[in-house]
């Protein structure tokens, strides 16, 4: 098979991914085919990007340091600001220390493998993001995937699976396609009574459970988690990712982690900007408020609708359509009607199981949302109706 076949083949089967540009107006509105649509897409929660002090402090971060860091962090690419933001990270998490990577793909690649090798043992949710898995697949480690959240199964196979070395579990602390939580409470239990390491992705929750610190807050588990891992990208409105735990893990992964040593460092503007989203969310909670208020808006006007909607109180808004091609039309013609919204589709989901994404911020007009309910039900109805 060559690649233009291959393509074919895609674009066929409705799976054909291509860039979409957008311009962005506000946390709220984007400017995309020639009009001004509601951004029911993007994983900017809190609408930090447009915040105005965080985009003073990038501004600032850039008169003061340049813009790009010059080097990587062990070498000659860690500005002042960065101590800053590992110090105001740290306090936000409850932990020792923290560390920050280029993206969350890289902080969960080069942690994963960092700390495990093929002596140990990863016990993975099956609907982890690809960066965990990635990371797990280069640690050489051996991997046992459980069914999703499924804590029975979890069990047994922690019970049947030895390992000399080291054991670790790891899962989305907010899965990214379902809008679930992750069952840290049984979780915790589990590392503990098999003596395992635990590891939570707060990509999806940084911000927003916990009154923003995360799942393990949420969940009041502060301590119990070895590693929190997050993002700097989403709803903290920069790029960039941390990983916060005790003192040593933070050192050794300094000195282990791949994607950290042999990277560029982010540039000031980056930290500048996450550096001020944290703070704001040090001093008040009214964000992670408004955006689950505003999440608990939308399911309840999608279900009034006769829409079904996944996941639980977090702003991931699964609404599953099945067919991949299908999906695709239906965020066509809501384009068409000003709504932009994501189509999730294999293999970032199975075969039958694609739906469309739609995420809520707190920067959305309750108005702006019930009306988006009313237009999303009636277009799901018009091309489910229709002969295929
Ligand atoms: C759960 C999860 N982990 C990690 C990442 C990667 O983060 P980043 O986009 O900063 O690379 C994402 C986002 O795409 C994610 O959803």
């Amino acid at each position: 098979m060559n690649f233009k076949m291959e393509l074919a083949v895609l674009k066929e089967k409705g799976l054909f991914r291509e860039n979409q540009t957008y311009v962005p107006i506000d946390g709220a509105y984007v400017f995309a085919a020639g009009k001004k649509c509601l951004m029911l897409a993007s994983n900017n929660y809190l609408g930090m990007t447009h915040e105005s002090e965080v985009r003073q402090a990038a501004i600032k971060a850039i008169e003061a340091y340049g813009t790009g860091a010059g080097g990587a962090r062990l070498t000659t690419g860690s500005h002042p600001l960065y101590e800053e933001l590992e110090a105001n990270l740290a306090q936000f998490k409850g932990t020792e220390a923290a560390i920050t990577f280029n993206t969350g793909y890289m902080a969960n690649v080069g942690t994963i493998s960092a700390i495990m090798n093929k002596n140990d043992v990863i016990f993975s949710d099956a609907l982890n993001h690809a960066s965990i898995i990635d990371g797990c697949r280069l640690s050489g480690a051996k991997r046992v995937i459980f069914p999703h959240s499924d804590m029975q199964v979890l069990k047994g196979l922690l019970e049947s699976t030895k390992c000399a070395g080291k054991r670790l579990i790891v899962v989305d602390g907010v899965f990214s396609m379902d809008g679930d939580i992750a069952p840290l409470s049984q979780l915790v239990e589990l590392a503990k009574l098999y003596d395992c390491l635990l590891m939570v992705d707060d990509a999806h929750a940084t911000g927003i459970l916990g009154n923003g610190h995360g799942t393990a807050a949420h969940f009041g588990l502060t301590d119990q988690v070895d590693i929190q891992m997050g993002t700097l990208s989403k709803a903290l409105g920069s790029e960039g990712a941390y990983v916060a735990g005790k003192k040593i893990l933070i050192d050794y992964l300094i000195n282990k982690a791949r994607s950290y040593i042999f990277s560029t460092a982010l540039s000031p503007a980056d930290i500048g900007a996450a550096n001020a989203a944290v703070k704001i969310l040090m001093q008040s909670i009214r964000l992670p408020e408004k955006v689950l208020a505003n999440a608990d808006f939308m399911r309840r006007e999608l279900k009034m609708q006769g829409i079904e909607v996944g996941g639980e109180i977090t702003p991931i808004l699964p609404i599953p359509i099945g067919a991949a091609d299908l999906a695709v039309k239906v965020a066509n013609h809501l384009k068409e009607k000003g709504i932009i919204l994501s189509v999730i589709r294999p293999p970032t989901v199975s075969v039958g199981e694609s739906r469309l994404r739609l995420t809520v911020n707190a920067k959305h007009s309750q108005s702006d949302l019930k009306q988006a309910a009313v237009t999303i039900a009636e277009t799901i109805k018009e091309i489910k109706g229709w002969k295929r």
